[in-house]
């Protein structure tokens, strides 16, 4: 008896139940309301799906004080029967028997405290001002079990291909990586910080007796692992403290880098691919429901705009393309050329126009190339020197570089990486040439001193990976709390 009552009282998945036939078994669920109508159906969610279950009230036997107590947002627990459901859009239904309400959301507008999420169409801006409610949409529910997929793939790839995950240091006291501004770290007195004899401030005093920051990548340390392991990756969060208020960047994202022993620039460019296409083909296969519900959504929104701006494929298509075509692979040299040419740059249509080789590529030339020249993921390799980072390996011609750049449509850069300069002496002359604290970096230039080897490796941002997969177009909706310049609310 005591083996029933525990089974009545289990509580099922939404996503689980409604793939059950339905036998008028006893069922128990636990989530949250969505609507109520007619005193009699209540749909509830509990985050496994997108799918609602929908409740069957017998408000003949409910007091009136507890049917008025079923509101959008109020947290409860249902039990009944498991029946086919007579309506539309739903297979099954519980015909409730039991109820217990947890928790309570007030929905009365003359009261204070009135749950925010009423049933009707919120604003992508509004929502971002409650990121604490928002998990409980329609549109995030789907995003952020997405960006769990995608996240779980991503283990699963390298895993299956025996890289070992590393977890390299968020504090660091290294800032030579130079891919953005960074954030101290400090415990020092920041209204009375101690003082050297010259006046500047005494980071020896500092809790780790140097001045420390946090991390902009895990490259430099994934690249010492990579020489014991072979096949690494860090997949963590990193921090640039860029003032760049755009719909790309984030001054907290996670980043994936896989670092690779006795990879040249191809292999490194055929892992990327690979393992692009992995995650949003795992993603297609796993979260369909979701991935068509954003589609639509973001269907419904294009039609509001003018016929030229509207997407030729809808997102479900674009992921299909993503993983069916193979990526174009092109020097910056040759990317250069096709731009300068471009009736784009003709027409002086570029707010930057393209007349120099070595300039660096702003994204509406990135953009350019991907959606307009090839419509297809574009990798962009052999970069001038002077635009990229003092760690990629130098080409024959001593102009270029061996960097890569995937480029991806709606997007952008998505992916930077490059063969690394494993040759000490290369290696120390471009840091010397660009002040770079060689004494510092001793630990660094070890793995070029003790059994150095060709390796390669890439950053994938997580996040601008998350914006695609997803069709939304504002990084600060795929990240649940974003900290962006001005803003690190919750
Ligand atoms: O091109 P980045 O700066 O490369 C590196 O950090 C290298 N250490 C990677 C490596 O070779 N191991 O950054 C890599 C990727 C970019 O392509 C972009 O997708 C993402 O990280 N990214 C950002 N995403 C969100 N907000 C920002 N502020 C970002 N900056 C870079
Ligand atoms: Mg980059």
């Amino acid at each position: 008896m005591a083996f029933f009552i525990h089974t009545i009282m289990k509580r099922t998945k939404i996503k689980e139940l409604i793939a059950t036939e339905p036998s008028g078994q006893e069922v128990t669920v636990k989530g949250w309301v969505r609507t109520f109508r007619n005193n009699s159906f209540i749909a509830i969610n509990d985050g496994s799906t997108i799918n609602n279950i929908q409740a069957v009230v017998n408000f003949e036997n409910t007091d009136e004080a507890t049917l008025k107590r079923i509101t959008p947002g109020a947290c409860l627990r249902v039990t009944g029967s498991l029946i086919a459901s007579q309506g539309k859009g739903q297979k099954v239904e519980i015909a409730v028997k039991e109820m217990e309400i947890y928790g309570d959301a007030e929905s009365d507008v003359t009261k204070p405290n009135v749950y925010p999420l009423q049933p009707k169409a919120h604003s992508l801006e509004f929502l971002r001002e409650i990121a604490h409610l928002r998990f409980r949409t329609n549109t995030f529910g789907a995003v952020f079990r997405i960006r769990h997929n995608l996240a779980f793939a991503v283990h699963q790839f390298f895993h299956e291909r025996g890289f070992v995950y590393m977890h390299t240091p968020i504090i660091t006291a290294s800032d030579a990586e130079g891919a953005g501004e960074m954030f101290r770290v400090t415990t020092l007195d920041i209204n009375n910080p101690p003082k050297t004899e010259t006046g500047e401030i005494d980071f020896k005093q500092d809790f780790f007796g140097k001045s420390t920051n946090l991390t902009v990548s895990g490259q430099l340390e994934g690249e010492l692992a990579a020489m014991a392991f072979g096949d690494v990756y860090t997949f963590g969060p990193t921090f640039r403290a860029e003032n760049s208020n755009t719909t790309r960047h984030l001054a907290e994202f996670w980043m994936i880098e896989p670092e690779m022993a006795f990879y040249d620039l191809n292999d490194n460019m055929d892992l990327a691919e690979e393992l692009l296409q992995y995650v949003i083909k795992y993603a297609l296969e796993h979260n369909r429901e979701d991935i068509e519900f954003l589609s639509q959504r973001l269907f419904d929104e294009e039609k509001q705009k003018p016929q030229t701006e509207r997407s030729e494929m809808t997102l479900l298509e674009k992921l299909q393309f993503c993983i069916d075509n193979k990526f174009e692979r092109v020097t910056y040299t040759q990317a250069i050329d096709i731009l300068r040419e471009s009736n784009h740059n003709k027409k002086k249509k570029f707010q930057y126009l393209v007349n120099e080789w070595g300039t660096d590529l702003q994204s509406e030339h990135e953009r350019y190339l991907v959606e307009k020249h090839f419509k297809k993921p574009v990798i962009l390799t052999d970069y001038p020197k002077e635009i990229k980072s003092f760690y990629m390996r130098q080409n024959e011609d001593g102009k270029t570089v061996r960097a890569m750049d995937i480029l991806f449509p709606g997007i952008g850069e998505i992916v930077g990486g490059s063969q690394r300069e494993e040759r000490l002496e290369l290696l120390e002359t471009r840091m010397k040439e660009l002040h770079l604290p060689i004494e510092e970096m001793y630990w660094y230039l070890d793995t070029r001193r003790f059994g150095a080897c060709p390796h390669a490796g890439f950053g994938l941002g997580f996040e601008r990976l998350v914006l695609f997969v997803t069709g939304m177009t504002n990084i600060r909706d795929v990240i649940a709390f974003p900290r962006t310049p001005k803003s690190a609310e919750f």
